[in-house]
């Protein structure tokens, strides 16, 4: 019984697939969508020093994303939103563990500007680390 989704997405048109095959899974087997964005601090090179002000502005990013994945789905379908910050692979396959899902629902590639390679370094990593069943979406 697949009870607990968890999708991560990044806003990435690879990340939107990934929540439409979602959507079609809990649709079929009643399962509750969990959203996770992960606010990506280490990418930002002034990480020692970040003000709320930079800070709050990468989460409202956040919401956007999270926001732009709920509109997607029917009002019949259960979802919940996360949002952390950290290294995205790393946080995922934390959050993972913590709320022990019965499928990952994620995108191949993202918002990453190198082309041409299958999986990005966030959904490899997921797929080689992860204890539970990944789908991965093109
Ligand atoms: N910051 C994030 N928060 C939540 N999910 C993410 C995040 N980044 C990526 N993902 C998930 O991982 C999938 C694959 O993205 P990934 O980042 O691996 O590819 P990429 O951006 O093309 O490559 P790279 O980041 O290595 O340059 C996305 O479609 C999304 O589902
Ligand atoms: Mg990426």
């Amino acid at each position: 019984m697949i009870k607990n989704i968890l999708v991560p997405v990044d806003g990435s048109a690879s990340s939107d697939r990934a929540v439409t095959q979602a959507i079609s899974i809990a649709d079929l087997c009643e399962s509750k969508l969990n959203f996770l964005y992960v606010a990506n601090i280490n990418q930002l090179a002034i990480n020692a020093c970040l003000s709320d002000a930079i800070l709050a502005a990468v989460r409202k990013a956040g919401d956007v994303i999270l926001e732009r994945a709920v509109n997607m789905v029917p009002s019949d379908i259960k979802y919940e939103t996360f949002s952390e910050t950290g290294s995205p692979a790393v946080t995922i396959l934390d959050f993972e563990k913590q709320i022990k899902p019965d499928l990952i629902v994620m995108g191949s590639r993202g918002l990453g500007l190198v082309k041409g390679v299958l999986l990005g370094s966030v959904s490899q990593y997921i797929v080689e680390q992860s204890t539970c069943p990944v789908m991965v979406v093109k």
